[in-house]
Formats: structure tokens, sequence, C-alpha cells
């Protein structure tokens, strides 16, 4: 079974389709984020899912009222993206518009030091934000693997965990699928290697071994 997600945060559109196509033997799913929909325009989402084949997941964390979220998550559906990333503190409206319009990740806490400012003490809500409305998953972080055993221990079970934090961010693989998650989500230690098919190939052994 395949669990990697590759973070493609790059601006250009060669570079994007290039290191997507050579990687995608060892990925579940591509992660767009802004930069690359910044640098490529929202039509990159078409084609990276014409290029491999593979699901492809739109990180926006979107984080606004429920018209706009609205807005934004169905040109976004349009284009292509199989999963959308948004925030769950606006609150259930506006994860519910995304949802009403395809498939939603919320952030229930996330992966570098400042998330221990306001997003932990959230944690809890947002886990039961999720338990509530079953998204097809949330996002945990990498870093701290065991928030992601927390998070899975109270979390409804088909509820998938995608950790990004693996790699640049000091998160291990190995580690954070054993406390719990589903997939790993990996971008600078993909696409700013001198080969990203033989990085990505080796985080694909060191996740069949787990
Ligand atoms: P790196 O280069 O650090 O990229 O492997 C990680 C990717 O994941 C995104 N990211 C997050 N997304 N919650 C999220 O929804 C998080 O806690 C989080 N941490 C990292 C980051 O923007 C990049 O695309």
């Amino acid at each position: 079974m395949k669990r990697l997600i590759l973070a493609l945060d790059v601006y250009e559109r060669e570079r994007a389709l290039e290191i997507a196509e050579c990687t995608a033997d060892y990925l579940w799913a591509v992660k767009v984020n802004w930069p690359l929909i910044i640098g490529s325009g929202l039509g990159i989402i078409t084609e990276l899912r014409q290029v491999t084949g593979l699901p492809v997941i739109a990180d926006l964390k979107l984080a606004d009222i429920p018209n706009t979220n609205r807005l934004i998550a169905r040109k976004v559906f349009d284009a292509g993206a199989d999963y959308i990333i948004a925030h769950g503190f606006v609150g259930r409206e506006g994860v519910n518009a995304i949802m009403e319009l395809g498939e939603t990740i919320i952030v229930v806490e996330m992966s570098h030091p400042g998330a221990e400012e306001f997003i932990q003490p959230a944690t809890d809500k947002l886990i039961e934000l999720a338990n509530e409305l079953e998204p097809f998953g949330v996002i945990a972080p990498a870093t701290r693997p065991e928030r992601v055993a927390y998070i899975r221990s109270k979390l409804k079970p088909g509820i998938k965990i995608l950790t990004p934090g693996v790699g640049a961010q000091g998160g291990k693989a190995g580690e954070v699928l054993k406390a719990g998650a589903d997939y790993v989500i990996v971008g600078r230690s993909i696409y700013a290697s001198e080969n990203p098919r033989e990085a990505a190939r080796n985080l694909h052994r060191e996740i069949a071994g787990v």
C-alpha cells in the first residue's frame, strides 16, 4: 500500500510536472499548495492528474466564511482536485460548505513550533468537529508522534490521519506511521533533493518496512 504524499511546493509548471512524473511510482497522492498554484495557475491540478494518474490534494487551508469557502472550493474541485484541506476553527458551516462539494481534510493540529500557541489548545474541539462531520481525513503533526497517537485515540476509526513534517521539519516517517498516521506528507526532502525519484523510493521503502 502506498502511503507517501508529495508536497509539491515549487513555483514552476515544468519543474512540478517533471518531479511529479518521476516520483509518481512511489506516491499515493500529490499535494499542491499556494506556491505552485500562484506560480503556475489552477490548471496545474488538471495537468498533474493527467501526468501522474494520482489523486491531487489542494492544501489551501481554507479559513473563510462559508460563502467564500464555497466559491473557492467549487473552482478547485472543478479543476480536478480530489481533496481540499481546510481549517476547522472557522466553525462547522465553513467546513460544511466545502464538504458539500467534495472530499475534505480538516487541520486539527499543525507541525511547526508555533502550533503550540493557538492550534494545539483547540485540538480536542477540532477532533470533536471531525468526529461529527466525518471528513475524509485530518491533518496532524509528524513532528510530534505522541500527538498523532493522541489524535488517533480520540478520532473515529474511519477518518484518515495525514501527517506533514517528515524530513525537513524533523519528523520520521516510520515513527509517525507507528503512532497511527495513515499517510506521510513530504516536500523538501523529495523535491529539493538531487534525485527526487531516489528520495521518494527510499521513503517508500522505509514506509513499506513499518
Ligand atoms: P516540507 O517541505 O516541510 O513540506 O516537507 C510540508 C508541506 O506540508 C504543509 N504543511 C502543513 N499543512 N498542516 C497542514 O495542513 C500542517 O501542520 C502543515 N505542516 C506543513 C506545508 O505547507 C508543505 O506544503
